[in-house]
């Protein structure tokens, strides 16, 4: 194993703590930008700090790409113990890969516990006609009334730029994220760096306003790449929320 100077990262953790103003920071030694498996790290801290809150009855939010894919990969059977635990994904499409939609991974969370979970399936780009009828559809009602529910939300963070490009973006968005020097990105939401909104995908689930009463919220993301976006996306979390990052994106926020 790879050794940790504790106390280092310790204090790094409370420095990060009060700059972000957030609740609790984990920091992960490494920077996954490097060393691709500091991420498998990230998902395993984000494993270890979901069982410690989890009791009773809970629906877990889920929003997509590789970081929650990694927290899928490290959640087992005794996990969620005697819990009643169900899994949606956060938001309808945002035009990721199927791997990295949070369909897939809620479905692989569900699977490597023992829980159950439901999928959203709301088409990508239609007319708005097509849309609001979509969301009349009483499956897709019932699904969104559950993700209102949730009392965990699990979320990874995103370099603007980086996610805009991954996601076959439309050109008029592209513009948009541009010109409103977006930075960060999460769950569909692009920030500038103020922390101000300047572009969300249309999607149906969860909103931001939505956070303010989820009891338990996980942000997840490493890599020193990924400073300025943790930074801005931070900005407009609540202070309920957990951060779980890697030493590198640490560093960097703190420079
Ligand atoms: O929504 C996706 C996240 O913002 C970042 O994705 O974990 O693949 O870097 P990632």
């Amino acid at each position: 194993g790879i050794m940790r100077d504790v106390s280092g990262i310790n204090e790094m953790e409370e420095r990060l703590k009060k700059e972000l103003n957030l609740q609790e920071v984990v920091i992960v030694p490494g920077d996954s930008d490097e060393t691709p498996w500091v991420k498998q790290e990230l998902g395993r801290a984000c494993a270890k700090r979901m069982k410690k809150r989890l009791v009773g009855e809970n629906i877990i939010a889920v929003a997509g790409g590789t970081t929650m894919a990694a927290v899928a990969d490290m959640l087992t059977f005794d996990f969620i113990g005697n819990t009643n635990t169900l899994f949606v994904p956060a938001r309808g499409g945002i035009g990721e890969d199927v791997k990295n939609e949070a369909n897939s991974i809620c479905a692989k969370m569900a699977e490597n516990t023992g829980c159950k979970h439901r999928v959203l399936y709301v088409p990508d780009q239609v007319s708005k006609e097509v849309y609001d009828s979509f969301v009349k559809e009483p499956i897709i009602k019932e699904v969104l009334s559950l993700i209102k529910k949730a009392n965990m939300v699990l979320h990874g963070i995103g370099d603007a730029n980086v996610m805009a490009e991954r996601r076959n973006t439309k050109e008029e968005d592209m513009k948009i994220i541009q010109d409103g020097h977006a930075v960060g990105e999460a769950f569909g939401y692009y920030f500038n760096e103020a922390g101000e909104v300047v572009h969300k995908v249309p999607t149906v689930g969860l909103k931001l306003d939505d956070f303010s009463h989820i009891e338990h919220v996980l942000a997840v993301a490493g890599g020193s790449s990924k400073a300025k976006a943790i930074k801005a996306c931070m900005k407009s979390a609540t202070n309920s929320t957990v951060l779980i990052t890697d030493e590198g994106a640490a560093k960097k926020i703190l420079s």
